[in-house]
């Protein structure tokens, strides 16, 4: 089943769900997808029914507003796969669309996306922090801490199962022995624990590290990853090649890079930290998408959340792409200084994913202020992402790359951690 990466622009969908959907599910299931897959289903004359649409505006940096259309509908299990097919074979993508549990359930995600596609729009009891930078002597002594050798070899030892797919036993036990690495580098840190999120509808669980704060334990900052990984072998096998070495192992090697420093070095934050590995993200966020859901419904306090996911592929003319629609940019705007402070070589851009296409979107759509620092401008990108050719060697077997990320991420944790309490006005 041929289901590669998205080649073409990719015009906004809440989730471009990867092909795995179409056989994950029962008959028939409500989904919602942007108008290029639509017009393929149109296409191919698939039926379907109870189609209606939606308008999201979305806001780049630039404040440019783009309006795209998201349709829902029902349709059955055996219609999806072949929208599936057809779409990879006519837009050179994977299907584009989102399974929901409910009709109610679709017309929710869709009204979160545009209620909160600008990432601007904050849930009343997030706390908006200080941004100001003034953690200069703690952040500089750690920085010298992180080591390329440390991601480099998480990304092969990620990269070494058979594939991390979300659905199947080799994926769950990637997740597992990933929390018990967790558990050792916490080891030792009464305020350091980790746990796993079990999800509702497949077996692979997210991974939580937690680092208590001392003064507002209340106030938490996420620095995430995807530790799932896909490839057209891996959705019809276990033994299915997908490495996934950019797309995430790396992203996890460098916030677990991060979370060592931090550990080891004694670091103690005043707001809490969370390290986050998201199952499921390849078949739609849907592991962020749960954690996001289940923390804005316990009315936690998440102050701020760092996406990591594809740090490894120094593809283009530019170290770090800011990523600005479904981000906040307040957030993104502290990066870029943050960067500019502690990267001061770096090259950082800002440009467009056009959807939801990572775990940052699934905080967006709850009202946390998101933002997530990319490897490359789009289109200079890791082609190989999703193939079993996602290996370290695309990326020269070096964290040369990924640790301009995690010392990015470092200064992130550090001096929005060492705060608590909302920026003075
Ligand atoms: N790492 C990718 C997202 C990505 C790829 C961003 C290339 C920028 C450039 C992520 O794992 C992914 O594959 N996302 C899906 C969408 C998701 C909702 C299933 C995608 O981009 O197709
Ligand atoms: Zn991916």
């Amino acid at each position: 089943m041929p289901c590669l990466r998205p080649a073409l622009p990719r015009w906004l969908a809440p989730t471009l769900l990867a092909c795995a959907c179409a056989t994950a599910t029962a008959a028939p299931v409500w989904v919602s997808m942007d108008e290029a897959a639509y017009r393929v289903l149109q296409s191919q004359r698939l039926d379907h029914d109870a189609t209606e649409r939606h308008v999201v505006t979305a806001f780049t940096a630039e404040r440019t507003a783009r309006q795209d259309t998201l349709v829902i509908l029902r349709a059955d299990d055996d219609q999806l796969h072949r929208l599936s097919l057809a779409a990879h074979e006519a837009l050179h993508r994977c299907g584009g669309f989102m399974v929901h549990e409910s009709r109610e359930d679709a017309r929710r995600t869709v009204a979160a996306l545009q209620q909160h596609a600008g990432g601007e729009r904050l849930r009343a009891l997030a706390t908006v922090p200080s941004y100001v930078i003034d953690d200069n002597a703690q952040v500089n002594a750690l920085l010298p801490q992180l080591q390329e050798t440390q991601i480099l070899s998480t990304i092969s030892k990620l990269q070494s199962y058979s594939n991390r797919y979300y659905r199947n036993a080799v994926g769950a036990k990637a997740s597992n022995d990933l929390a018990a690495g967790w558990a050792l580098l916490a080891a030792g840190r009464s305020d350091a624990s980790v746990s796993q999120f079990t999800h509702r509808n497949f077996p692979q669980k997210s991974v939580i590290l937690n680092l208590r704060g001392s003064v507002a334990p209340d106030e938490i900052v996420v620095i995430g990853g995807h530790l799932d990984s896909i490839s057209p072998n891996a959705v019809l096998s276990p033994t299915g090649k997908a490495p996934g070495a950019d797309d995430d192992a790396s992203g996890i090697a460098t916030l677990q890079e991060v979370m060592r420093v931090l550990l080891q070095s004694g670091y103690q934050p005043a707001r809490t930290l969370q390290f986050i590995g998201y199952a499921g993200e390849e078949a739609g966020l849907l592991g962020s998408k749960e954690i996001a859901q289940s923390y804005a419904a316990q009315g936690r306090n998440v102050v701020g959340a760092l996406q990591l996911d594809m740090t490894a592929y120094p593809g283009g003319s530019s170290d770090i792409t800011l990523i600005s629609d479904y981000t906040n940019t307040a957030q993104d705007n502290f990066l870029a200084a943050l960067a500019s402070t502690y990267l001061p070589s770096a090259r950082v851009v800002r440009d467009v994913c056009g959807y939801a296409c990572s775990d940052h979107a699934s905080w967006t759509a709850q009202g946390f202020a998101a933002s997530f620092p990319f490897e490359a401008p789009l289109g200079q990108d890791n082609p190989h992402i999703h193939t079993p050719k996602d290996k370290p060697v695309k990326f020269g077997n070096s964290a040369a790359h990924a640790i301009q990320f995690a010392r990015l991420a470092l200064a992130y944790a550090v001096e929005l951690g060492s705060d608590s309490g909302p920026a003075a006005r």
